[in-house]
């Protein structure tokens, strides 16, 4: 993949499933990498796992729906690096499992949060840095629930990753004679903590889990690597006239 060694990456999400896999594969092409979440232990721990490689990775402790915390993580990123060549925003809450006319307006309020005003707030610090050192290229984690519907009782997920979609399409309009390209990937159901609490909320797991991989043509789940593949290929001079694009890899499940 044609990524430049020693250029920057943000990754938020990434000391977890797919944000992870992301940031594996980045540090094993030379890419220095900052992984942004919540969590602190399980950020030390993935900086730990990916230490030594030819891209350095680092660990911003970070709630991405916080416009302080994240003023605070690119001013780091700008004087620390000086430049923002890649950014994955891919942090985000699957909410609970519930009917739309009784879906707790507490979680519908922290669902969009995270996962809209999450992906717009990244973007609002990561488009000034690459604008600085003349382009980059930005990819959001949208959803197959944000092509299609989901039948699985999580409508403000789903109108979540629709907004999403909606964000990279008109960022890539309003940079794309920038030199900064913004596309989306639409995941099917991938093997992470996500789905797995999403197994878990279920009263009968293992009947959820046959019904969704059945949704895929290719009867089968994927693996975060799977996902992490097409966003790097997102990011890299491969892809040098897609932009405003959001492309499923869902193994089939948006074609039916
Ligand atoms: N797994 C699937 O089947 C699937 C399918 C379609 C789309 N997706 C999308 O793929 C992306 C990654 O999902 P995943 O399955 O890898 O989920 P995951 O294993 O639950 O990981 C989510 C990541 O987001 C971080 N995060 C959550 N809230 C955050 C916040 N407020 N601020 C900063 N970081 C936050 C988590 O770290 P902390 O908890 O430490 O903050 C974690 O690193 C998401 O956008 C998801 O919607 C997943």
């Amino acid at each position: 993949m044609k990524l430049k060694e020693g250029n920057v990456a943000v990754v938020t999400g990434g000391n977890a499933g797919i944000g992870k896999s992301i940031a594996n594969k980045l540090t094993q092409l030379g890419v220095h990498t900052i992984i942004c979440a919540r969590r602190e232990e399980e950020g030390l721990k993935t900086v730990e796992e990916f230490s030594g490689r030819k891209g350095n990775i680092f660990f911003k402790k970070c709630d991405v729906s916080k416009t302080e915390d994240i003023d605070i993580v690119f001013s780091e990123i700008r004087s620390e690096f000086g430049r923002l060549d890649y950014a994955v925003n891919n942090a985000a809450i699957g909410g609970v499992a519930s009917r739309l006319d009784k879906y707790p307006e507490k979680v519908f309020d922290r669902v969009i949060n995270v996962n809209v005003k999450g992906c717009w707030n990244c973007m609002r610090g990561e488009l000034p840095l690459m604008l600085e050192t003349g382009g980059g290229s930005i990819v959001n984690v949208s959803s197959i629930a944000g092509i299609n519907g989901a039948d699985w009782l999580v409508s403000p997920y789903s109108a979540s990753k629709h907004a999403v979609i909606g964000l990279t399409k008109s960022a890539a309009l309003e940079f794309a004679r920038k030199n900064i390209r913004i596309n989306a990937v639409c995941p099917g159901f991938i093997r992470t903590e996500m789905l797995e609490d999403l197994f878990k909320s279920s009263p009968d797991p293992k009947k959820v889990e046959e019904e969704i991989t059945k949704k895929h043509p290719v009867h089968r789940l994927a693996d975060p690597d799977e996902v992490a593949d097409a966003v790097i290929f997102l990011l890299s001079e491969n892809s040098s006239f897609i932009t405003g694009t959001a492309i499923p890899v869902d193994g089939g499940y948006s074609a039916v």
